[in-house]
C-alpha cells in the first residue's frame, strides 16, 4: 500500500462552554499522500477551521489522532504550515517583515530566510514591494504575502482556511491558477478550505465535504481532470452538478432532522 504522508485518524472535538458541550466534530477520518491538493468544502460553522486548528496543534482533539509520516503529532505544533481564515498582516511591519514573521517565531535563522524571502518574492508577485506596508498593497498582494509567510517555515503541508475568500472574482481566478504553478514549483502538499464549488473542482485532486454538526465527511469525491481545468468544460460542469446535488442533500438532511428534534 502506498504510504500517506499524512494521517487524520477518528477526529472527535467539543467545544466546552461553561458546563455545556457543544459537538464540532465527529469521527473525521482523512488520508493525505504527498503531493496532493485536498479541498474541504461544507457550510458555515460545520467545523472546517477547528479541523485545522486541530491539524496544527491549535487545538487537542478529544478522540483521535493526527500521524506525520507515521509520527504522531497530536495536539504538537510547528508541523503543518496554517495560513488561518482571517490572516491579518501587521500593518505597522513591512511586506518583508511580515513575511518573516512565521521564522521570527519559531526562532529559526533569520538571515537564511532573508535571502530565501528575497528569492520566493518574484515568485509571490512582490518584487519592488518588499518595504512596502500592507494597506500599499492590492488584497491579492496581501494574501500572496501571507502566503510566503506560511511557506517559509519549511513544512511540506500547507493548511490554507478560505485563502482566497475575501477577493474579487478577478483577482481570484488569477490566484487560483498562481496556487497551482505554486504547488508545483514548491512540491507542497495541500490542504484548503474553501466555500466556493468552482473553486474545489478547479483546484483539488480531491473534494471532501464535512457537513451536519457536528460535522462529520458525508461525502469524499476524487476530481479525474486534466489541466488546464475549465469551468465550461462538461465534465467540470458534471462534477459541478453532483457537488450541489450532494450539498443540498444535506441541506434537506439537517433541516429534516432539525424539524425532527423539534417535534
Ligand atoms: N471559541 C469557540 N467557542 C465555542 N464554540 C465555538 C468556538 N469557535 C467555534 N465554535 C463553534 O464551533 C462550530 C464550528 O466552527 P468553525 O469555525 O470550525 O466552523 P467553519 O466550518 O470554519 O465555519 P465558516 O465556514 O463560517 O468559517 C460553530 O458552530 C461555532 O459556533
Ligand atoms: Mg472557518
Amino acid at each position: 500500500m502506498e504510504k500517506m504522508l499524512l494521517k487524520i485518524e477518528n477526529i472527535y472535538y467539543d467545544y466546552k462552554e461553561n458546563n455545556d458541550l457543544l459537538p464540532v466534530l465527529a469521527e473525521i477520518n482523512i488520508s493525505v499522500k504527498r503531493g496532493e491538493f485536498i479541498c474541504i468544502i461544507g457550510p458555515s460553522g460545520c467545523g472546517k477551521s477547528t479541523l485545522f486548528n486541530i491539524l496544527v496543534g491549535l487545538e487537542k482533539p478529544d478522540k483521535g489522532r493526527i500521524f506525520l509520516k507515521g509520527e504522531d503529532i497530536t495536539g504538537t505544533r510547528g508541523h503543518i504550515a496554517y495560513m488561518p481564515q482571517r490572516d491579518l498582516l501587521f500593518p505597522w511591519r513591512t511586506v518583508m517583515e511580515n513575511v518573516l514573521l512565521g521564522v521570527e517565531i519559531k526562532k529559526e535563522n533569520l538571515q537564511k530566510a532573508y535571502q530565501e524571502a528575497e528569492k520566493l518574492i518574484p515568485l509571490f508577485g512582490l518584487k519592488g514591494f518588499e518595504n512596502h506596508y500592507p494597506d500599499q498593497l492590492s488584497g491579492g498582494m496581501r494574501q500572496r504575502a501571507a502566503l510566503l509567510r506560511t511557506v517559509l517555515t519549511h513544512n511540506d503541508i500547507l493548511a490554507l482556511d478560505e485563502p482566497f475568500g475575501a477577493l474579487d472574482a478577478l483577482t481570484r481566478t488569477t490566484m487560483q491558477e498562481w496556487i497551482l504553478s505554486i504547488q508545483e514549483k514548491l512540491d507542497k502538499t495541500i490542504l484548503f478550505i474553501t466555500h466556493d464549488i468552482e473553486e474545489a473542482i478547479l483546484l483539488a485532486d480531491r473534494i471532501i465535504i464535512l457537513n451536519g454538526r457536528p460535522g462529520r465527511i458525508t461525502d469524499k469525491l476524487k476530481i479525474d481532470l486534466q489541466p488546464p481545468r475549465c469551468r465550461t468544460d462538461k465534465v467540470f460542469v458534471d462534477y459541478r452538478e453532483k457537488l450541489l446535488e450532494r450539498l443540498s442533500a444535506e441541506d434537506d438532511f439537517n433541516k429534516n432532522t432539525e424539524t425532527s428534534r423539534r417535534e
